[in-house]
């Protein structure tokens, strides 16, 4: 199975972004299944059920989430009826929503799970002791296994990956915005990058507004980040082929796309 991950949307100019690549993107790579992260599609902040009926509607088969899932409020409302719309698994056990899916593709099942870090971050449930749990409820229905784990450090990234190693078949990290250059398939067959990057405004801060950024950093001051609405955009994501029958990756390649690293077909 081939599979297409896209990181995380970051506004409008994240979601024309994704609108304007994916269907090239689909003709050179033709993925099974595409996921991409949505946890900054909605101005920055979350995801609304209309934006994520678009981005599916782009041909998106399921969205993963991350710290910012609770954001916009209408959430609470559809996410238990959003089939393909997943939050980190490791969130409350009270938390409405689920951190895992399985899809089927031209007869071969994918399981994705989204898992949340703990360093930097909130203190959520175990992810690692999570991991195990639901990649081996995940393997009685199909080898293939893709997990997002949206986390701060690098550090916490690399070690899951490791944990996962042999047992996943993808594990791509997620939220800090700035794709890393580890890209590699782990010596048990798991493809491994420690951040994927994001999707969204290219000249700016992490997707933020880069004025209200610097004026943070210079005065110290409390400010709020917009994501701007115009401007040119960035794509980021990552490509693994995977042996169905062994749900090992057998290849991938890192998908960077803005001005200064045009797409080449
Ligand atoms: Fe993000
Ligand atoms: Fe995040």
């Amino acid at each position: 199975m081939k599979v297409l991950f896209i990181g995380d949307i970051v506004g409008s100019i994240g979601r024309e972004t994704l609108q304007s690549y994916l269907p090239r993107l689909k003709r050179k790579y033709s993925p099974d299944a595409v996921i991409v992260n949505g946890e900054n599609a909605a101005a920055g902040r979350g995801i609304t059920k209309a934006i994520y009926q678009d981005i599916l509607y782009m041909g998106v088969d399921v969205v993963t989430m991350g710290n910012h899932t609770w954001d916009q409020k209408e959430i609470f409302d559809f996410i238990d009826e959003a089939d393909f719309l997943i939050r980190p698994a490791n969130f409350s056990v009270d938390a409405p929503g689920r951190g895992m899916v399985t899809i089927e593709k031209n007869g071969v099942k994918l399981s994705v799970i989204n898992l949340h870090g703990r360093v930097f971050l909130p203190p959520h449930d175990d992810p690692f002791w999570l991991a195990d749990e639901l990649i081996a409820e995940a393997k009685e229905k199909s080898p293939l296994v893709f997990v997002d784990f949206h986390a701060e450090a690098t550090s916490e990234k690399i070690a899951m990956g490791w944990h996962l190693d042999g047992r996943a078949s993808a594990v791509v990290g997620t939220h800090t915005h700035v794709q890393t250059a580890d890209a590699r398939i782990l010596p048990g067959g798991t493809a491994y990058i420690s951040d994927v990057g994001m999707t969204g405004p290219y000249d700016e801060i992490l997707g933020m507004n880069k004025e209200s950024v610097l004026y943070r950093f210079k005065t110290n001051l409390p400010v709020r980040f917009e994501v701007p609405k115009q401007g040119r955009g960035v794509l980021s994501g990552f490509y693994t082929e995977l042996d169905d029958a062994s749900g090992k990756a057998v290849s991938f390649e890192r998908i960077y796309i803005n001005e200064d690293y045009p797409f080449a077909p």
